[in-house]
């Protein structure tokens, strides 16, 4: 009862509905952070209170919004009681019902990771491979992707896929197919500058992109850095010796556009059952060779 006099704050909680315990609230953190930092693989993508994806149910608690949420949040959603995780920051203890809890792939915690680029591998005119070494092992299910950010570009951060399936007990050597951007924030510098050497700060794995368990035939279409998570996933693939018919398209401008379709027919050759790789290219001067 003397807490309002010395001024002791009540420790708040959040309690996520099939998530077993409640998560212990720091500061001002919203409700997407504690769950993050929880390893909880709450859904996500920009951060900001501009996509919607973050969306959840309040059932019990109040909250304060860091952005106006009727932009993006429907009258029906507000009428139920849903608000942008990434923008509610809990004033009292709160319980909540996300309604797409990644639940069904492998659940690997969301970690922060520390590393360096080790390599960049021109890959065409605008595209380029960057190998990232990390002080500790990562995992992840192929298709999913990674927040990277290089401190010393700032704070901001871009989200790449895995370019290659992740081993079995994680990988402290990720990956990413990154496309420069003029203009951009990081991928000039990622795509073509100064970049090997360059501390840069991991979070992830995010993303439920995956290849789901079933026999039937696989149709993958890509196109550009898009070809990423689709490698990492047919080689995840392989290396099971899946056997389902694959048929995949790739698309690009020119031939020249067309990337790692030696490691692309490397995987063709150890599937387990039909696979047609058919390159599609959009701008070939019709009497190419
Ligand atoms: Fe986009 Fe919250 S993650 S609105």
């Amino acid at each position: 009862m003397f807490d309002f006099l010395f001024g002791k704050k009540k420790a708040r909680t959040l309690t996520i509905e099939g998530v077993d315990s409640p998560i212990s609230l720091d500061g001002k953190e919203t409700i997407l952070k504690a769950a993050l930092r929880e390893g909880i693989r709450f859904p996500n993508d920009c951060r900001v209170g501009g996509c919607g994806t973050c969306k959840c149910r309040l059932v019990e608690g109040k909250v304060d919004e860091l952005t106006e949420s009727a932009y993006v949040l429907s009258a029906e959603d507000l009428e139920k009681g849903y608000v942008l995780a990434c923008q509610s920051v809990p004033k009292t203890s709160v319980k909540i019902v996300v309604d797409r809890l990644e639940t069904g792939a492998a659940s690997h915690p969301v970690i922060q990771a520390k590393g360096t680029i080790a390599h960049r591998r021109p890959l065409t005119h605008d595209i380029a491979e960057i190998v990232v070494s990390l002080d500790r092992p990562f995992t992840y299910t192929a298709g999913q992707y990674a927040r990277l950010s290089i401190p010393s570009l700032g704070e901001a951060d871009r989200s790449y896929s895995f370019a290659r399936a992740c081993p079995a007990g994680g990988t402290s050597e990720v990956s990413f197919f990154v496309r420069e951007v003029p203009g951009g924030m990081l991928s000039p510098f990622l795509a073509k500058g100064a970049c090997e050497g360059a501390s840069v700060v991991l979070e992830g794995p995010f993303g439920e992109f995956r290849l789901h368990t079933s026999a039937r035939p696989i149709l993958a279409i890509a196109g550009g850095s898009g070809l990423a998570p689709i490698r990492a996933l047919l080689e995840d693939a392989a290396s099971t010796k899946c056997d389902r018919p694959v048929v995949f398209l790739f698309g690009a401008r020119t031939q020249a556009d067309l990337y790692e379709v030696e490691a692309i027919e490397a995987i063709r050759r150890s599937w387990n059952g039909p696979f047609v790789f058919v390159p599609v290219l959009s701008h070939e001067p019709a009497d190419s060779a």
